[in-house]
């Protein structure tokens, strides 16, 4: 299955799990591992942001960079759909044709539908928000509306192909984003990624990775979580963070 929308062409690709994931023309990148994207989704975000234990504590909002195919939303329904408090999602597309095309498939519907913004709830706990737009653009927004997120989804396309959605000037704005208690994970190990979230404040853990990756990322904001060892390796290491400055070069 193909499809074009206003940004690019989309191609279906089967993974390992029976799920599909997209290919994206655009940034010539699949939105998930061919290993399985829903168990990847599962695995770096929904559990990497304990969003079970979180949610039967307190009421949480999650942000996702990327609505993608929207896994991320629908595994996290299906994960948390029993926990005891309410859940917001909000997540992040740029592409506004995908974003509809992602709620036909899904059955999404019922909500508020404007050119920025689609709302709806999947049941009476579990709110999602999709903010269509540029993510840097849309974060700023949030900053300014003193929005405050527990979790956080990571998940742009790989830095290469996707690049101004990870140097320290974006996690910086991610950050203010947070409370003192917020996680943030992401498939992304490469170091001067974790440079850039370390100069954001974030602290940096390793977390495993899904299929044959081996290390993953999980950030938090509460200096409890610090990985002293590997904060220090990483300060010792000569590459510099990813920056803003960077984005010109590529
Ligand atoms: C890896 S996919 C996300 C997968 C998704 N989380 C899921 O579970 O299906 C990355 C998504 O980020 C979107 N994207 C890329 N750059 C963006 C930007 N600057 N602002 C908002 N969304 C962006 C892409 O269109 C794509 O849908």
């Amino acid at each position: 299955m193909k499809f074009k929308t206003k940004l690019g062409e989309y191609q279906a690709v089967e993974t390992a799990d029976g799920h599909l994931t997209l290919h994206s023309g655009l940034y010539d990148e699949n939105c998930h591992s061919t290993a399985g994207a829903y168990e990847e989704t599962l695995h770096n975000y929904v559990y990497g942001c304990s969003i079970i234990d979180r949610a039967n504590n307190s009421p949480i909002t999650i942000l996702e960079i990327g609505l993608g195919v929207g896994l991320g939303v629908l595994a996290t329904f299906n994960e948390a759909k029993n926990c005891q408090n309410k859940i917001k999602f909000i997540s992040t597309e740029i592409d506004p044709e995908l974003a509809q095309w992602v709620c036909r498939q899904h059955g999404f519907s019922n909500g508020e539908i404007s050119n920025d913004k689609i709302k709806f709830n999947i049941d009476d706990n579990f709110e999602v928000e999709i903010l269509i737009g540029d993510a840097r653009e849309t974060i700023k927004k949030l900053i300014l509306e003193e929005i405050k997120v527990d979790c956080i989804f990571q998940d742009a396309f790989s830095p290469t192909k996707n690049p101004s959605l990870w140097t320290k000037e974006w996690f910086r704005n991610l950050r203010s984003l947070c409370n003192n208690n917020s996680v943030m994970t992401t498939y992304s190990a490469s170091v001067k990624i974790r440079k850039a979230m370390l100069e954001a404040d974030f602290h940096v853990t390793n977390m495993k990775g899904f299929g044959n990756k081996r290390t993953a990322t999980r950030a938090f904001t509460d200096g409890l979580f610090k990985d002293e060892k590997l904060e220090g390796e990483l300060s010792r290491s000569k590459t510099p963070p990813f920056s803003d400055k960077d984005l010109n070069e590529i």
